[in-house]
């Protein structure tokens, strides 16, 4: 049997804002194997983003059980967890979250920096290569503010490959961007699934490329209502 990478267990998740709560997500209970590349698609609303951040431990699960790589989340404090997130969980996320005051190249190297204090050559040069593997290396000394869209979104997914996680979480990752570079992009997520073993999870409204993935599986009114595998 092939071992999981994620796996989630009856979680619920209930959103409180003074004294309205609202539940948007039901005893969920999802495996995600080593090496796979999944989607999840699902209207807007239904809690794919919900899902998405606990299942990489950015939100808690209001009840339940989150492992990573056979870890408890949940019995972790925020340090560990953050060690956990640099380390093994690559984000790229709805809103792509670049820091404004950095340039494009600062921010891709940003997780290195986190891991071990700086960035060598070796880290830089490999920058270098993600973002020419990206379509970004004639802005890659432009502060994030002064790049389009979709220029900032290719960004973050160098960003989210530089530190070779285990696990790419990725939130609608190519929403800005035209169809040759979504192309680009998708190759991409699929060399590096392929070469590195990488586990992917990827939320997306687009059912062409959720077609792609090896498991589709569908978010409605924060519960899976579609599970399938090719
Ligand atoms: N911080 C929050 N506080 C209260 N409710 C929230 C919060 N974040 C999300 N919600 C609600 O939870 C539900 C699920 O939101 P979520 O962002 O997970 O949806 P989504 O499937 O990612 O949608 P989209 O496709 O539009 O990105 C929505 O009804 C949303 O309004
Ligand atoms: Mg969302």
């Amino acid at each position: 049997m092939a071992e999981n990478m994620i796996e989630v267990r009856q979680i619920n998740k209930v959103y409180v804002t003074g004294d309205i709560s609202t539940q948007v997500l039901f005893d969920i209970n999802l495996e995600v194997e080593k090496g796979t590349f999944n989607s999840i698609i699902g209207a807007s609303g239904s809690g794919k983003t919900t899902l998405l951040n606990i299942l990489g431990t950015l939100d808690k699960s209001t009840s339940g059980e989150v492992l990573i790589d056979g870890n408890r989340t949940d019995r972790m404090n925020k340090n560990q967890l953050a060690k956990l997130r640099n380390e093994t969980i690559g984000f790229i996320f709805q809103f792509h979250y670049l820091l404004p005051e950095f340039t494009a190249m600062e921010n891709v190297l940003l997780p290195v920096i986190i891991r071990k204090g700086r960035a060598d050559e070796k880290d830089k040069a490999r920058a270098g290569e993600l973002m020419e593997l990206v379509g970004i290396s004639n802005v890659k000394d432009n502060l994030s503010t002064n790049m389009s869209g979709g220029q900032q979104q290719r960004t973050a997914v160098a960003r989210a490959l530089i530190n070779q996680p285990k696990i790419i979480l990725a939130d609608e990752p190519t929403g800005n961007l035209d169809s040759e570079s979504t192309a680009n992009v998708y190759a991409r997520f699929r060399f590096i699934n392929e070469t590195l073993g990488t586990t992917f999870v990827i939320v997306t409204h687009d059912r062409r490329i959720a077609e792609q993935t090896d498991r589709i599986i569908g978010v409605k009114d924060g519960r899976i209502d579609m599970d399938v595998r090719k």
